[in-house]
């Protein structure tokens, strides 16, 4: 697996001449912050050798190297999901490329139902600790070059990035909460007594992505900052009808408090 992990990474650096050190994962219906990127190369997922090819409506599939906030970054548009039936191998496959191609710290953005009643839909929440519901990543065989057999998780989302957003955002006029993200694997939306219960548990919100990314990330000693995009309430009581188009729209109407959050805390750095 190392090998076609280097040999993913030893393409993209030649074809690219780039090793960025910030890397970006968008999330459903925000890849809004792509015209922000000053686009140096816009690969599809299609062109790069070993990689998984994204099958989900929203989710484009290009790796795109570019500038953003005064540095170089390389972005994802397109994740992969385990619902998609992609093997967790397979799903976290990409994040490890970007570790052997510099990158140092990584920016994921997600769509996420919200549990906690203070939140609102449109909201964004900064991920300051993950509940992981789904498969982990690491199960197997460790390589120890990747990173250790039991790796530490006491810090996922590190708290000077935290603290640096919260910052940003105070100095830029947006309005952000904080909490902790589910990571399930859907594809089914929660019922009303799934909400909550991740809610009891200590969940604030909850979604399909992210945590898989971000464990292996941590894995592999890089540096993870997350936000949630609040696109549909899992509050008790106020649980509706919840669609992937809903979401998506949701999404999009949040993207641009987003996107100038991601690129003035890249321009701190
Ligand atoms: N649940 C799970 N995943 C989601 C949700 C949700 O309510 N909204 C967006 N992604």
């Amino acid at each position: 697996m190392l090998e076609t992990i280097k040999q993913t990474a030893e393409y993209l650096k030649q074809r690219t001449g780039l090793s960025p050190k910030y890397g970006i994962i968008l999330g459903s219906g925000l890849g809004g912050l792509v015209d922000e990127i000053e686009i140096q190369h816009k690969i599809p997922y299609t062109e790069i050798p070993n990689f998984p090819v994204s099958t989900v409506e929203g989710h484009s599939g290009n790796l795109i190297f570019g500038n953003l906030g005064g540095k170089l970054v390389v972005a994802m548009q397109g994740r992969f999901h385990f619902y998609e039936g992609y093997a967790m191998e397979q799903v976290v496959f990409p994040v490890r490329v970007l570790k052997y191609i510099g990158v140092e710290t990584l920016f994921v953005s997600n769509a996420a139902g919200g549990m906690n009643p203070a939140f609102e839909i449109g909201d964004l929440m900064l991920i300051n600790d993950h509940l992981n519901l789904q498969p982990n990543p690491l199960i197997g065989p460790n390589n120890k070059e990747l990173g250790p057999r039991f790796p530490d998780m006491s810090e996922p989302y590190s708290h000077v990035l935290l603290e640096k957003a919260e910052k940003v955002a105070a100095s830029i006029g947006i309005k952000v909460q904080k909490g902790v993200y589910a990571s399930v694997t859907g594809p089914t939306f929660e019922t009303p007594a799934e909400y909550r219960w991740f809610w009891r548990i200590g969940a604030d919100a909850v979604g399909m992505s992210t945590v898989p990314e971000v464990i292996v990330a941590r894995h592999m000693g890089v540096e993870c900052f997350a936000v949630s995009v609040i696109t549909d309430l899992g509050v008790e009581g106020q649980v509706h009808k919840v669609s992937h188009e809903e979401v998506l729209q949701a999404a999009n109407i949040a993207s641009g408090k987003l996107t100038k959050l991601i690129t003035e805390l890249v321009r701190e750095l």
